[in-house]
């Protein structure tokens, strides 16, 4: 990507490799982001897991919290108060279509991402007045490393968990397009893809309903994951 950026667009890129699940890590980005005038920031990093919650490692998903909840949370503060100084800047946080609801065999995940998406937009309100725009990017099911990288049942390397045929996926940059209107427009929050939008449309529904299809689809998504090589079946 910085050979890609810098060939195409012929800017400086710097890359920094860090563990955002540390507090080194966290401390790092924020330096480097004292190195540069901040104008936009894309809080991106993110994981995942899939599998009954109790069959998890309990230090996996100590970890997604971390990075999902602690850095998210460390990092857009740090770049708030830098664009609030500097007259302004935009924020992006990407949360997911998991936020809108509860999500049985992904308990932690969307739990993670439901607070992504109250953060961003309550600093989206806060932060309006003084120039900085800030939005949650919900994507559903999208094409990128994100579902090999997930791990099925209590983080055996061996298992992974793939988005199985039958559920809708985007590419990454109709995510990134609907993102820039979204800022341009000033929204708070955009749902990205049939998945998102239908689930931030089930919201308006009864709170045990939108749980209880929530449920059937993961168990539906875990049996034809099982049957047909994706789900939470073992990685080829
Ligand atoms: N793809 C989807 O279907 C989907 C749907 C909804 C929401 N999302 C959200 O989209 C975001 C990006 O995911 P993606 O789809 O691009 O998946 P991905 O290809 O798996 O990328 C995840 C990114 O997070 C980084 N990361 C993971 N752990 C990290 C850590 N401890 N410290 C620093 N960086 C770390 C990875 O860096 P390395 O490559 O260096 O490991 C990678 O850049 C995530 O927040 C995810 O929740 C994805």
């Amino acid at each position: 990507v910085a050979a890609r950026l810098r060939a195409t667009h012929a800017v400086p890129v710097r890359v920094l490799a860090a563990d955002l699940a540390t507090d080194e890590g966290m401390a790092a980005c924020r330096d480097a982001m004292d190195q540069v005038r901040l104008r936009v920031a894309v809080l991106n990093a993110g994981v995942g897991s899939v599998g009954p919650f109790a069959d998890q490692s309990r230090a996996r998903e100590g970890r997604m919290v971390r990075l999902n909840c602690l850095a998210v949370t460390d990092l857009a503060h740090h770049a708030l108060t830098r664009m609030r100084a500097t007259g302004g800047g935009d924020l992006v946080i990407v949360s997911s279509a998991a936020a809108f609801q509860p999500l049985p065999r992904m308990a932690v995940y969307a739990a993670t991402k439901a607070f992504e998406l109250h953060l961003a937009e309550a600093l989206a309100r806060e932060a309006a007045p003084d120039g900085v725009r800030v939005v949650a990017v919900c994507p559903g099911p999208t094409r990128t490393g994100f579902s090999d990288a997930l791990r099925a049942d209590g983080g055996d390397p061996g298992r992974r968990a793939r988005w199985p045929w039958w559920i809708p996926s985007d590419e990454p940059a109709a995510v990134v397009a609907a993102t820039w209107r979204a800022l341009a427009r000033g929204r708070p929050r955009v749902a990205t893809g049939l998945v998102a939008r239908a689930a931030a449309a089930g919201t308006a529904l009864p709170r045990p309903a939108v749980v209880a299809v929530a449920d059937g689809v993961q168990r539906l998504r875990a049996a034809t994951g099982r049957r047909r090589g994706g789900g939470e079946a073992p990685a080829p």
